[in-house]
């Protein structure tokens, strides 16, 4: 029913994730190496500012799935490929003082963002930016939104939001009235909103629970206060701007009844713990793990397999292949959760 299917026109082509998820680069020198080769070797960062905390409900904070405890691998393990050791530097430092380990990353897609840090901090050089740090507590903040791309939009996807509306959503609504549902990652807030409408289209929203997470907190900022500039609402299926927002000076906030039925909170995914095994009825991780290392995408899928309820679903990026026990796939981007498992 998914494969091949084509979606009704209501929902319009949307943009698709404009870094390359296949580039990886090769492996470099050895740790003593890329040590001696680090110039920013010794910088302390002291405006370390990302709020990093998870903010669960109580219920689902209790318990299981923390991510498996790694040893801070080498710089050269982030397989820079054509980075130069002064970009990979960088990056380095930057995730470090932010309170992310930078091993779980890719480090080419991130090192191409470089030339868009600097010109969001408003320097010319990696020195100048080094600076920065020291002197600006508001820098580093700046430096991690620039460096992870945010790129959403209110039903990015076709395909899966047309999947979503005809058959997941009204799949979950006929086992329970009261669904969870999670986007991680959630980048702005478009991506849980855009389904919280969908789910309101067959039912009061009040009963179903959202939450949407992401480690930036500007981009939570954003998704809580819920205002959107027209860009992002191009895909918006007829009839949802009119049902599902309100227009002032230009931009477009969700309405109260959707915004007020959403939960937003900052989290790292790779360092926080997800709460009560199966819990989830709905989760969607998308255009994350194409950012992330191998072994840190495949521990990401075994955790979130554990965390959905038996019967529920995972949707995922269209270049991301969840590989776990107890995951079939149902169709583009849209896994199922088959039986219970445990994580590890
Ligand atoms: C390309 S956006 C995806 C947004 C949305 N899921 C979509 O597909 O439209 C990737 C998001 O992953 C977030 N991210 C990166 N590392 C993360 C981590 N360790 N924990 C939580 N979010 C993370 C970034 O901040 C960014 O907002």
């Amino acid at each position: 029913m998914f494969e091949g299917e084509k979606a009704p026109g209501k929902f319009p082509a949307i943009q698709t994730e404009s870094i390359d998820p296949t580039a990886a680069g090769s492996p470099v020198a050895d740790s003593h190496d890329s040590e001696k080769l680090d110039p920013f070797r010794g910088i302390v960062f002291k405006d370390s500012n990302i709020e990093n905390s998870a903010k669960f409900p109580p219920a689902l904070k209790h318990s299981i799935t923390r991510p498996p405890i790694r040893k801070r691998r080498p710089l050269e393990r982030l397989r820079p490929g054509p980075v130069g050791c002064h970009e990979a530097a960088f990056v380095t430092k930057i995730f470090r003082a932010a309170g992310f380990d930078p091993a779980n990353y890719r480090l080419a897609p991130l090192a191409r963002r470089i030339p868009a840090c600097l010109r969001a901090l408003r320097v010319e050089t990696l020195e100048e930016a080094l600076d920065l740090f020291q002197s600006s507590p508001t820098a580093l903040n700046t430096a991690i939104h620039s460096l992870l791309i945010g790129t959403t939009s209110f039903f990015r996807d076709e395909t899966v939001f047309h999947q979503l509306r005809e058959q997941v959503i009204p799949d979950i609504l006929s086992r329970r009235k009261d669904p969870k549902i999670w986007s991680i990652a959630c980048s702005e807030g478009a991506e849980l909103y855009s389904v919280a409408m969908l789910v309101a289209d067959y039912q009061p929203l009040c009963e179903a629970q959202f939450y949407g997470t992401d480690c930036r907190s500007s981009a939570i900022e954003i998704a809580h206060r819920g205002h959107y500039h027209p860009s992002a609402l191009e895909s918006l299926p007829t009839g949802f701007l009119e049902k599902y927002f309100t227009q002032e000076h230009g931009a477009f906030t969700v309405s109260p009844h959707v915004r007020t039925s959403v939960g937003w909170a900052v989290s790292d995914i790779l360092s926080e713990q997800l709460g009560t095994p199966g819990a989830w009825d709905l989760i969607l991780c998308r255009n994350l793990a194409i950012y992330l290392d191998e072994t840190t995408v495949k521990n990401l899928w075994a955790r979130l397999a554990a965390a959905l309820t038996p019967g529920g679903f995972l949707i995922v990026g269209k270049a991301e292949k969840p590989t776990a026990s107890g995951l079939q796939r149902e169709g583009p981007c849209i896994y199922r959760k088959t039986s219970f498992c445990h994580p590890f």
